[in-house]
């Protein structure tokens, strides 16, 4: 099954359920001022969760567009992503977590196909009810069944507010020799980790003594995961109970993709696989060795930059603009590794849209301004680039360490433009590291030099003979006509000026 189809047959029997298929909201969150982007599926839903809104009907799904940077420093591996589809069902108020929990069983196994002796169920450790449900009407033995704290296992709130709940999630088991070693119980599990919490100490999973769905190993891919939404947690922390208990689901198509199409990594899937040949035959590197990472980086770059546009984020150097910025920056440095030395990623755009814009017209609309932007963004940064990587080289050269000095990473920025996480992420590369203490201290002295600057000595008062306001339209417009009204220098308004005389 590609993508499509994967899509397709989710909303689908979802809709044969009686849910309602709502459309993909922007990446950009309508009315929602805690959150930069939209970063998982239930965004759209929250004030509906809430109360604050009547939702348009309390059985919904959808397949919604969502953008995270969590993990940026993690995309070249074989699973992490900044842009993803979040596949979700949503209950309003109607059914919880039985038939959430029956729903995506049926689904999974029936419909998708895939054999419910590869997967494997975690909950809440408190959840005694999701554990019977599992258990009992569902049939999932117990040696498949595991407990984790609030940590694994509690989602939300999206934001600094908002909906929030214990959560239960699928995971495939890709099989023992993808793993790391045997499994440890759930019983034993369970026992560490409640005495974990008894102590106040964080996840143990350094000591747990076996592999385990969360296992940081390839074996298990997260594939669902079911929130029994039942608390509004305000930006103190404080909980209080939802108007009524709701279901908030999250599938992320990649990930299934990726099992259905029995590969294990996200990158090998139908929509990766067909971005990477393009990333390989416009750089003529193939997507090999040491050289995946840096294809796997442009495809997802490619695609969170292209989405974010479409929705109507410009590259700035503040806000949503300036994470757009940073993200194309990162994909053309990766290209540049790659040995383009020209701007590159505008020409993408095109497989981009065969892949994705027929599901995503909005992305077929916008493709000419997309590239265009993603082109004047690469001729500005191109010589940016080369010249801070040069001087990085020249400086790692000479490192005797392990850390690269923040000032040396701070004059790369001030000096040269050159951003501060292109420099962590090219160390990161050569195994080094970057004192970014050193490096905000740096900044803080160039803010305290800036503020000094700015306060410049004020002459006294000048009285001159005109007295006129004058009107800025400098907002509307790039030229206009003025009038004189006085000439000053040395604190004194005068009749003429030479052209090197200093003006007051
Ligand atoms: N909100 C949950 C998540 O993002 C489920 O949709 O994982």
């Amino acid at each position: 099954m590609n993508g499509d189809e994967i899509r397709d047959l989710f909303i689908g029997y979802f809709e044969e359920k009686g849910h309602l298929h709502m459309p993909s909201a922007s990446l950009i969150p309508a009315g929602d001022p805690t959150l930069l982007f939209t970063s998982a599926g239930m965004v759209p839903f929250k004030p509906f969760f809430t109360g604050e809104q009547t939702p348009p009907r309390v059985r919904m799904t959808s397949s919604q567009k969502s953008f995270r940077t969590t993990d940026i420093d993690e995309v070249g591996d074989h699973k992490h992503l900044t842009f993803f589809e979040m596949l979700g069902n949503f209950s309003i108020g109607d059914y919880f977590k039985e038939g959430a929990i029956e729903f995506a069983w049926e689904l999974v196994t029936k419909k998708f196909g895939l054999d419910p002796d590869k997967l494997f169920v975690t909950i809440h450790l408190d959840d005694d009810d999701a554990f019977k449900i599992w258990r009992d009407q569902v049939g999932v033995p117990v040696e498949r069944i595991y407990r984790y704290g609030d940590s694994d296992n509690w989602w939300g709130p999206a934001g600094n507010e908002g909906a929030t709940g214990p959560c239960s999630e699928i995971h495939y088991d890709g099989g023992r020799e993808k793993g790391c070693q045997d499994m440890v119980s759930p019983d034993d599990l369970t026992a560490i980790l409640r005495a974990d919490r008894d102590a106040g100490v964080k996840s143990g999973f350094p000591d747990v003594p076996g592999c385990h769905p969360n296992c940081d190993c390839e074996r298990f891919v997260e594939l669902w995961n079911l929130v029994f939404m039942q608390f509004y947690q305000d930006a103190q922390g404080t909980r209080v109970p939802l108007p009524a208990p709701s279901i908030d689901t999250g599938m992320g198509i990649e990930r299934v993709a990726a099992v259905m199409q029995g590969v294990h990594d996200n990158y090998d899937t139908d929509t990766f696989r067909n971005l990477i040949a393009a990333s390989e035959s416009l750089t003529g590197v193939k997507a090999e060795g040491d050289r995946t990472a840096s294809h796997r980086v442009i495809a997802d770059h490619l695609r969170s930059t292209s989405f974010l546009m479409a929705d109507g984020v410009l590259p700035s150097n503040e806000g949503r603009g300036y994470v757009l910025r940073r993200i194309i920056r990162r994909a053309i440095r990766h290209g540049h590794q790659l040995g383009a030395t020209e701007p590159f990623l505008h020409k993408l755009v095109t497989s981009l849209v065969d892949q994705m814009g027929d599901a995503y017209p909005e992305l077929a609309a916008d493709q000419s301004r997309v590239e265009e932007t993603l082109r004047l963004e690469g001729e500005r940064f191109v010589d940016t680039l080369e010249q801070g990587i040069r001087i990085l080289d020249q400086e790692i050269s000479s490192l005797s360490g392990l850390v690269l000095a923040g000032d040396v990473a701070f004059r790369l920025y001030d000096t040269y433009g050159f951003p501060v996480d292109l420099t962590a992420d090219y160390c990161r590369e050569k195994g080094l590291t970057v004192d970014m203490a050193g490096f905000e201290q740096a900044m803080s002295e160039q803010r305290a030099r800036a503020r000094a600057a700015s306060q410049f000595q004020m002459a006294e008062t000048i009285e001159v003979s005109v007295d006129q306001s004058t009107t800025f339209s400098g907002y509307e417009e790039l030229k206009g006509k003025a009038t004189v009204l006085a000439l000053l220098a040395d604190g004194k308004e005068v009749q003429s000026l030479t052209s090197r005389q200093p003006a007051a």
